[in-house]
């Protein structure tokens, strides 16, 4: 071999080695990170199983999810059974797993001095627990102790930790069981017997605020909705001040505009950022299919609605309730709208935690009945010039563009909503997918625009021209030049 030749093999094996000690660096960080992780589930179980005065909202969502039963006798001998959280709560290889993410977490922690695991049971146990206590606190800073409000609890009462942690920040932070799917369902469960179920799950959702993936920062917003959501936002955090001056007349909202310009986003984004779970009423589904059915349904709606509470109780399609008001409908959907909008008048957010927030498309069709149930309106306008730019630039975040210039789409865009934008995106992605392409060009986008322009007006001209009996058999009297209502459930199936 030549001295070149050897030199390189030299380097090589050089190179090799570090790459090895590095790859070992990280995977002893790795190792550690979960050993970290499982101690701290570890210690959580034991503070919680000890100290009564901690409940479900002291754990952590991922660590109550694994410990959450159906079925608890709270033993107040009534028969019931309630869905909660049983003590003592015990680690086994399978729960850390679930709780922690770490694959094999007995094996992760299996070295360290002051952690035992029963063979027969496979319950993972803190042999010291004092021990593990201080070799947790030497690895953790405050930041990760908020997390985890039993933990900060826990070391905040010991003065010989000095981390600077209050317990009721700690809790604060931490997203409330009334949140979780699992509490939902379970509450679900003990208002709807089996049969029941199915009729009343097409007329009401109830979505988590972990199930909803859209922020406020996801949406652009008007100065005038933005002022509409802070108060609102300030409403809900003061209630009981509210309550205390006998302010009542607060918290039923109409959010009023045309399909696709971010209602039922922007209902939904609340309920995710303030941590409430989001239940919808669909009306359309009351249908005279289930009218027997549907009043006491209704009923039960808002029940639940309360007992989630706080909740948000959106309401889409509000002026299906001047529809069935005003014409010769059959007796039993008039009585099961009329049990709707007494439901309405009987809850509030000062008393019940519900903020109620209706939307329609057609605010012309309300009467003044409905009108006069809510106390803000607020208006969903197609978005302007600025608003579209802005809503290009937040659709477009995680996409490559090539000469991306918002700017001149915005000005070619001219009366596209918020959901337009995103069909011209989408079009623009699946075109440029066709060429094998993941990163678009600016061109790929006004080719789109076009392409949905093209199909806008073969839409509009149908109306124009169309069978107009077909329109009226529709429902949308003297709406024929609008050109958007025909498409509402494409913009409602968006979501
Ligand atoms: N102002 C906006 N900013 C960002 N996205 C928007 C906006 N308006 C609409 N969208 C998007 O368009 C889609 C449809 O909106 P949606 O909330 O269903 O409209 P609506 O309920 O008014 O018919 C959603 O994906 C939403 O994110
Ligand atoms: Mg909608």
């Amino acid at each position: 071999m030549g001295r070149i030749a050897v030199m390189a093999e030299e380097r090589l094996a050089h190179v090799r080695m570090t790459t090895l000690l590095r790859a070992c660096g990280e995977y002893v960080d790795r190792m550690s990170d979960a050993a970290l992780d499982v101690v701290e589930f570890l210690l959580t179980t034991s503070v919680y199983s000890d100290d009564r005065s901690l409940d479900e909202n002291d754990l952590p969502p991922s660590f109550r999810r694994v410990f959450w039963t159906g079925g608890v006798d709270d033993g107040d001998d009534d028969g019931h059974t309630h869905a909660g959280i049983n003590r003592p709560l015990s680690a086994t290889n399978s729960t850390a797993r679930e709780a922690t993410g770490v694959d094999r977490p007995w094996e992760a922690v299996s070295e360290l001095m002051f952690t035992e695991r029963d063979e027969f049971s496979g319950t993972i146990t803190l042999a010291q627990e004092e021990m593990a206590e201080s070799w947790f606190a030497d690895r953790i800073d405050e930041q990760r102790l908020l997390e985890n409000p039993t933990l900060a609890s826990h070391f905040a009462a010991h003065e010989e930790y000095d981390f600077d942690v209050s317990h009721e920040e700690a809790r604060e932070r931490n997203r409330p069981i009334r949140a979780d799917r699992v509490w939902i369902d379970g509450l679900l469960e003990e208002y709807f017997d089996e049969e029941e179920d199915e009729d009343m799950l097409d007329l009401v959702e109830v979505r988590a605020p972990e199930e909803v993936d859209i922020t406020l920062d996801d949406l652009v917003l008007t100065e005038d909705q933005e002022g509409e959501i802070d108060k609102i936002a300030k409403a809900i955090e003061h209630r009981d001040y509210l309550a205390e001056i006998g302010l009542r007349e607060i918290g039923k909202l109409l959010f009023v505009g045309p399909p696709g310009t971010g209602k039922t986003s922007t209902a939904q984004a609340l309920a995710r950022d303030m941590d409430l779970p989001f239940v919808e009423v669909k009306l359309s589904m009351i249908t005279s299919q289930y009218l027997g059915e549907t009043a006491k349904n209704v009923d039960k709606t808002f029940e639940v609605a309360k007992r989630l509470s706080p909740c948000i109780l959106f309401i889409d399609e509000f002026d299906f309730v001047a529809k069935t008001r005003r014409s010769d409908e059959h007796a039993a959907l008039k009585r099961a709208v009329n049990t709707l909008l007494k439901s309405i008048d009987n809850i509030s957010l000062i008393e019940d935690d519900v903020l109620l927030i209706g939307a329609t498309n057609h605010p012309d069709q309300l009467d003044d009945a409905a009108w006069r149930r809510f106390d803000e309106i607020i208006n969903f306008p197609k978005p302007d010039y600025n608003m579209r730019a802005d809503i290009l630039q937040v659709i477009t975040r995680q996409m490559k563009i090539e000469e991306f210039d918002p700017q001149l789409i915005a000005d070619a865009t001219e009366g596209l909503t918020g959901s337009d934008l995103r069909m011209v995106l989408r079009e623009a992605v699946l075109e440029a997918l066709t060429e094998d392409r993941t990163t678009l060009t600016q061109d790929d986008l006004l080719n789109a625009v076009e392409e949905f322009e093209e199909r806008n007006s073969l839409k509009n001209m149908d109306m124009i021209e169309g069978d107009h009996d077909a329109l009226v058999a529709g429902g949308d009297i003297g709406k024929a030049s609008d050109g958007g209502h025909s498409h509402d459930h494409d913009h409602d199936h968006d979501h």
